[in-house]
């Protein structure tokens, strides 16, 4: 008899043909999220769950999944699975990193270009009927190439927003709780320096932690203050990184100049003020969101589930601790 898996999230095709192959799978057959009241009444005899970064999988939920095993996460991010819960209960937790760092590193930097050329401003624009011709004065934004950025969180998605930086001829400045490896310190020609100097010298700041204890409010009204009147923050980590409400006032205020946002602290909810800002550049949490990258992701969290399957400690475990050495 197959193994049981709940989907909680559509996926696609091809993940999902070699899920079923040696799985009895069930996909959530609603085009929406799961609420966390059918995620339990799914589970019984489920040995995995393949959630989506958005899913809340709470202590509740994994202590309903009585046969679970594994929950894989459709993300590298996976602040929303209680996993000390999941490490009490010896369900495995994994998650998708590597295939997802260029296309968000890309998607990061596109946040750059868009608020400081004013992208989103110059398409409301156009798409307005209000260009009648060119003017000396139309639209001028900041360049980004030659400027400072500052990169918070050095990892796999930080280090690859600095490489393209390197391209646009930007001097890069990071801060990282991890001592990064000498070799990509020195190509990327990046110079550590504590938060506060960070966000003092920095044209763009951007963020790339994980979100944690520790990383939740890490920029707040304090941390702004220190940025340039002149400067950019760039969000494409998790919206409560920054304090949401301290970054409105920042942004009312001209404390700094702009900001690109992919996340935001109550996703799907956006501040309404900043709604009606032209100085912020904001996208619905779309950093990973390529069919080529949704693929690869989908297959690394079904690669994961299959190797629990077997008997396996998945190749993405996130508590290790679980399995005897
Ligand atoms: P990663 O390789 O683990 O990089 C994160 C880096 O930040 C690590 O070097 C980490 O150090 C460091 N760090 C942790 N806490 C810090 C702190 N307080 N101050 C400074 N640095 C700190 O992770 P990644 O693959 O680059 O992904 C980063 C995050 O991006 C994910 O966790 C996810 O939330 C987000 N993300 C968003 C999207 C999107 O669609 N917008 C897509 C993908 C990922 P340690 O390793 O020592 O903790
Ligand atoms: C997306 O936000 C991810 O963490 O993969």
């Amino acid at each position: 008899m197959k193994a049981k898996v709940l989907v909680s999230r559509k996926i696609q095709e091809g993940p999902l043909a070699l899920l079923n192959e040696h799985a009895e799978v069930m996909v959530n057959p609603e085009d929406r999220a799961m609420t966390p009241k059918e995620i339990i009444a799914n589970l019984p005899g489920k040995v995995g769950l393949l959630a989506a970064g958005s899913d809340a999988i709470s202590g509740k939920i994994l202590e309903a999944g009585r046969d679970l095993k594994i929950v894989a996460n459709n993300a590298v991010g996976f602040n929303n699975i209680d996993l000390a819960a999941a490490t009490r209960l010896k369900i495995a937790a994994t998650n998708t990193p590597e295939v997802l760092t260029d296309t968000t590193a890309d998607l990061a930097f596109a946040l750059m270009l868009g608020v400081a050329r004013r992208m989103g401003e110059a398409e409301r624009f156009v798409r307005a009927g209000k260009w009648v011709g060119w003017h000396p004065n139309l639209l001028l934004g900041r360049d980004v190439h030659g400027k400072t950025l500052g990169v918070i969180g050095l990892g796999r998605i930080g280090s690859a927003v600095a490489k393209r930086a390197l391209g646009f001829n930007m001097e890069i400045l990071y801060n990282d709780i991890r001592k990064i490896e000498a070799g990509l310190v020195d190509m990327l020609r990046a110079k550590f320096f504590p938060l506060k100097e960070l966000l003092a010298k920095a044209d763009f700041v951007t963020l790339h932690v994980p979100l944690n204890a520790e990383t939740t409010h890490l920029i707040g009204r304090e941390e702004l203050r220190r940025m340039k009147k002149t400067a950019f923050l760039i969000n494409a980590s998790r919206g409560p990184v920054v304090d949401e409400s301290a970054l409105v006032e920042a942004l009312q205020s001209g404390v700094i100049a702009g900001a690109g946002l992919d996340v935001f602290e109550k996703e799907p909810r956006v501040s309404p003020e900043l709604l009606k800002m032209e100085n912020v550049f904001l996208v619905p949490h779309i950093g990973s969101a390529t069919s080529a990258t949704r693929e690869k992701m989908s297959l690394v969290a079904v690669k994961n589930i299959l190797a629990v399957l077997r008997g396996e400690s998945p190749p993405n475990i996130l508590n290790p601790e679980i399995y005897p050495k």
